[in-house]
Order: C-alpha cells, then sequence, then structure tokens
C-alpha cells in the first residue's frame, strides 16, 4: 500500500509515456518472478527482514507471496513498480527493492531489505544511494518520497546520509488496513545533482 510523495508535481504526458516505458524495461535489474517466491518466502520470514516493512503481503505463504510476485510484474507492464531480487555470488536471493511509481506525479517511492547477514555491514547508505541514482537517472522521476519505521535507526541514518529532506511523520497504511505511523523524507532530481556535484567536487552533503 505505497502512497504517492506528499509533494504533488504533475508529469508532461510525454515525461509520464518516458517514466512508464523505463519501469516496463528496467535495465539492470533482476526482475522477481515464480522462480524467486520461495526463496522470498525464506527472506520474509525472518523477522529481522520482514519487521520493519509495512507493505509486505503477510500473513508470509507460498500463496500471498507469490500473488504478490504476480501483481508487482502486472504492475510493471503498466509501467507503475518493479519488484527486483539482488543476488549473492552463489546466485541465492539476498535481498529485494520494490520500487512503487507515479508517472503521472513524475514520483517514486522505494522499499527494501537485505538478508540478515548482509545487514550492518555498511551496505545500507551505498544501497541507498545507488538506488535512488537510478530512479532518477535511468526510471527519469524528478521526485523520490521515502518513509522508514519510527525506531528504524539504520534506515534513517542510510536516508539521512544520502542526503534526503526530513519532512516530519506520516501515516503509512498496510495492506491490512492497519496504519502505522513513520518518518519521512523527500528529495528531488536537482537537490540529487546538486549533491553529486558537491560530491564530485571533494565536497560532503
Ligand atoms: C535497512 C538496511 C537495508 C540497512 O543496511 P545495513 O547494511 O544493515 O546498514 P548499515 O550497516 O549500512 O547501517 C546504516 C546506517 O545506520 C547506522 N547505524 C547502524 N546501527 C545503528 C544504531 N544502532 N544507531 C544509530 N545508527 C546506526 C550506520 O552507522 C549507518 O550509518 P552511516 O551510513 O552514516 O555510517 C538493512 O539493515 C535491512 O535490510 N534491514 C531490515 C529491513 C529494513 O529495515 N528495510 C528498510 C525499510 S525503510
Amino acid at each position: 500500500m505505497s502512497s504517492p510523495p506528499l509533494t504533488v508535481l504533475t508529469a508532461t504526458p510525454e515525461e509520464e509515456a518516458a517514466i512508464r516505458e523505463a519501469v516496463r524495461k528496467a535495465p539492470g535489474r533482476v526482475i522477481a518472478g515464480p522462480e524467486h517466491v520461495a526463496a522470498l518466502l525464506d527472506l520474509f520470514s525472518d523477522p529481522r527482514v520482514s519487521d520493519p516493512i509495512y507493505d509486505l503481503p503477510r500473513p508470509f505463504t507460498l500463496e500471498s507471496v507469490g500473488n504478490w510476485v504476480a501483481e508487482s510484474r502486472a504492475l510493471q507492464l503498466k509501467g507503475e513498480c518493479i519488484l527486483a531480487v539482488t543476488l549473492d555470488e552463489a546466485g541465492q536471493v539476498a535481498g529485494y527493492s520494490r520500487f512503487s511509481v507515479w508517472p503521472d506525479r513524475s514520483s517514486a517511492e522505494l522499499a527494501g531489505a537485505a538478508r540478515a547477514d548482509r545487514q550492518n555491514t555498511g551496505r545500507g547508505r551505498v544501497g541507498v544511494t545507488s538506488s535512488i541514482s537510478w530512479m532518477f537517472d535511468v526510471l527519469g522521476v524528478r521526485l523520490i518520497g521515502l518513509t522508514a519505521a519510527l525506531d528504524n535507526v539504520r534506515s534513517a541514518a542510510a536516508i539521512d546520509g544520502a542526503g534526503f529532506t526530513r519532512m516530519g511523520e506520516r501515516e503509512s497504511h498496510r495492506p491490512d488496513g492497519t496504519t502505522r505511523r513513520s518518518l519521512y523524507w523527500e528529495m528531488t532530481r536537482d537537490q540529487w545533482a546538486d549533491l553529486r556535484s558537491r560530491y564530485e567536487n571533494g565536497g560532503g552533503p
């Protein structure tokens, strides 16, 4: 039940069409398919992975995860979602990323997790940074909104560290209709370009 950013942008018809096409293609991503359902179920069955994430298909079963993978794929064909898996050196599922995209608003959101043995390894900020870079440069959106549970210190540090602007709190809506209070951040493509040029010139955020 991802929600679009609080800031409302309006895409031109050409911009919207280009974003939908980029989402359908999703270059460089391994799209989750039926062959990944059992591994994703394993991944989510670990509360260290799934507890902080509000929009996963609970309770976790082969059927619920299978439906979620299929629904995500159907949304991708409309240009509105990318559910991707991260594979480790052995080709096993070591994490996932789900990009929710609102092409008519030139906006997107990102959720994801790493397998427990890959957490606390300093990959958090790099993961956020490379994902947002891909969303701005490859998907072509102009705005990204992110949320995290109030007590998710690792996500908050990674999102702050990537240069997002804190914009208070918002309600996140779970698929079962309940809500969760979340920290909320936004970043525009112009802010990202500015940050990147500062990094490239040796500065920080
Ligand atoms: C969120 C997640 C992807 C982060 O990846 P990670 O490799 O575990 O995170 P890192 O080790 O890079 O730590 C992220 C930041 O939190 C900081 N951090 C770690 N533990 C901390 C603590 N107890 N208190 C404060 N900061 C802490 C780290 O120093 C790092 O900050 P930095 O980039 O400024 O150095 C991973 O922990 C995960 O998958 N968690 C479960 C699912 C989840 O929470 N998903 C995100 C939902 S929004």
